[in-house]
């Protein structure tokens, strides 16, 4: 989605800028810009294409100035074109980068019209650009005029403003997408993300919901949505800017994939206590929680969804609670019957996915008993706005393609069913069991990381497919569909997952010898009725790839090719077969010279509904 950067200094800003915003490039965008003060007006340069693109145009302008805003844009209302992208000027006297969405924008434009402005775009922001102006005429300053603008907006926005008036302010406000005040010496910067900042601080103002700054090089004053002024404390970042570069991978998925042994252990060790999984972690009020609820619900979007799938699978068999799981896109469209003592669980890794926001919100007024977050990002909105929560400890995620931020939320969804199952009679022999297997989970991603270059080679199977079904059983299902959206959205393949035993209810009419099959099969209670659908798939022609572990006792044969996993506990599974799939997508997509960190069309951080 897109990203926002801004600076007042006292020295050249436009090389932050750039750095800047080639650090939100993860996030996905088409266009790219930024505006300028420096002494002759207000300045900018906008590009279609990739940071690199805008970079080279600043150098042949040399365009210079000690503040500015700038932004990485991901189209929504316009195309992606020069006179669409951000920074909006109105009437050479305000700039504005903006995320999210102006709902009400084509009633405000109307209006602003039948004002005399003119619109160079076809956005929803050039309106708040104009709006701005506008309130100029009748008040004395740039943030003045943004505290009338903002109640006439409808819809979610992170916003940054320069007004020539007023050279070496800011003026920055969110409202439903995420902003972060970075704290310099003598210079303060502004962005959507932190990770744009890192180069310059590791001191933070994160602005809450509603906020407007007021940022100079010297001062930073936040008030409040109702327009006091807010103490926000500064915090120190513990991020550091190698956590978000490549280092020697030649991907952010590859690199984040190889990650996911040591971010299972963070994740797993703040619970840990001698071997004690401690409850407490989630929230002072954990315990007197957890103790009431009788039923849980799960909601989140794409691969944390998946994770939510799983989850909801685990928190039955262990937990013994009746659990589901549904897309958060959905789930407040269709009027939910709440039940009594149900927990509400979202489930993702920024913590800023508007579906899973506004799901989230939804469930707080529909009366579910408790909320809990599982989440990547401490400081995101959801676990600002849900009772209790569990960080997952996954580090900060750049590729577009979510991996080590699943295999952790898997994590957090064993711990969490460990203690319902405590709620429910398992003893402490079986839970301290249940934990000895948590613990070495890292070891068994390791021995799956060792199959790489045998992955790679599966993986040339699948190069010059147009299609391909994943098949899992039981809690390997949503493994299988987590499979299936890795391999779409990096490879451009389209794949789907099924549950073995649906094959024969319609998908098999598919199979031939261009249709490879995916299974993932570990030696678990549904084997023999895996292995009875994966029999049905080769005596019809088909192609398998199966990850299977020695006791599956798989047998070789002209169509099937079979990966041997390490062994693990049924309870670790899920954690385990998910990343010999990661490899094979990322294996594919770089065969098939996809840009697998950016996939097209696709966004990190899904802040617009
Ligand atoms: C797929 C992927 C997306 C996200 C989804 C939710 O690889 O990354 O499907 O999982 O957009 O995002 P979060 O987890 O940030 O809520």
């Amino acid at each position: 989605m897109c990203g926002l950067v801004g600076a007042t200094a006292n020295r050249d800003i436009i090389p932050f800028l750039v750095d800047g915003l080639r650090s939100l490039e993860y996030r996905g965008y088409d266009s790219a810009g930024v505006a300028t003060l420096n002494g002759q007006g207000l300045k900018k340069e906008r590009s279609v294409g990739k940071v690199e693109e805008l970079a080279k145009q600043l150098a042949s302008t040399g365009m210079s100035g000690t503040m500015g805003i700038g932004h990485t844009r991901w189209a929504t209302h316009g195309r992606p074109e020069e006179n669409n992208a951000h920074p909006h000027v109105s009437t050479e006297l305000v700039a504005v980068v903006h995320n999210g969405i102006i709902e009400n924008y084509e009633t405000l434009r109307r209006d602003l019209q039948n004002l005399g402005y003119d619109f160079d775009s076809q956005t929803d922001t050039e309106v708040i650009a104009h709006r701005i102006h506008q309130h100029l005429q009748s008040e004395d300053s740039l943030l003045t005029a943004i505290q009338k603008t903002l109640p006439e907006l409808e819809g979610s926005f992170a916003i940054a403003a320069i007004s020539n008036n007023e050279p070496g302010r800011i003026i920055a406000a969110r409202r439903g997408s995420p902003l972060v005040v970075g704290i310099g010496t003598d210079e303060n910067f502004i962005a959507s993300d932190v990770s744009a900042l890192l180069s310059e601080t590791q001191d933070f103002i994160y602005l809450e919901e509603g906020d407007i700054a007021d940022i100079s090089s010297h001062a930073v004053t936040v008030y409040n949505q109702y327009g006091r002024i807010a103490e926000r404390p500064i915090q120190k970042s513990t991020m550091t800017k190698s956590a978000v570069e490549k280092g020697d991978y030649p991907h952010f998925m590859l690199k984040e994939i190889y990650e996911q042994s040591t971010a299972l252990r963070q994740t797993l060790s703040p619970y840990l206590d001698n071997d004690t999984l401690q409850e407490s972690r989630l929230g002072d009020d954990a315990s007197h929680i957890l103790d009431g609820i009788e039923q849980v619900h799960i909601c989140a979007c794409g691969t944390s969804y998946h994770a939510g799938v799983v989850g909801s699978y685990l928190l039955e068999k262990l937990g013994k609670r009746p659990c589901r799981a549904e897309h958060a896109s959905e789930f407040r469209y269709r009027s939910p019957v709440v039940t009594p003592n149900t927990l509400f669980v979202v489930l993702s890794q920024s913590g800023e996915t508007a579906d899973t926001l506004a799901a989230l919100r939804y469930a707080k007024e529909a009366g579910y008993a408790a909320t809990l977050s599982i989440c990547n990002v401490a400081s995101s909105s959801l676990v600002r706005e849900t009772d209790l929560t569990f960080i997952t400890q996954a580090g900060p995620e750049i590729g577009v393609a979510s991996t080590k931020a699943f295999t952790t939320q898997l994590m957090a969804m064993n711990i969490l069913a460990i203690l319902l199952a405590r709620r429910s009679g398992i003893d402490s022999a079986e839970e301290l069991s249940l934990v000895q297997s948590l613990k070495q989970a890292s070891f068994a991603i390791e021995s799956a990381l060792e199959l790489n270059s045998e992955i790679k080679d599966f993986a040339k199977q699948l190069v010059d497919v147009n299609h391909c079904l994943f098949l899992g059983r039981g809690n390997m299902y949503p493994i299988a569909m987590e499979g299936a959206l890795k391999l779409k959205e990096i490879s451009y393949i389209h794949a789907e997952a099924y549950p073995g035993g649906e094959l024969k209810h319609g998908p098999l009419a598919l199979i031939d010898d261009d249709m490879p099959i995916v299974a993932v099969a570990p030696n678990n209670d549904l084997l023999p009725k895996m292995k009875a659908n994966l029999q049905e798939v080769e005596a019809r022609g088909g192609k398998l790839l199966i990850f299977a572990d020695k006791k599956s006792d798989f047998q070789p044969s002209p169509n099937s090719r079979i990966l041997t996993m390490p062994s693990v506990d049924d309870f670790l599974a899920p954690i385990l077969y998910t990343v010999p799939l990661q490899l094979l997508s990322y294996h594919v997509a770089v065969f098939r010279g996809t840009n697998v960190d950016q996939p097209r069309n696709l966004a990190k951080s899904v802040t617009v509904e």
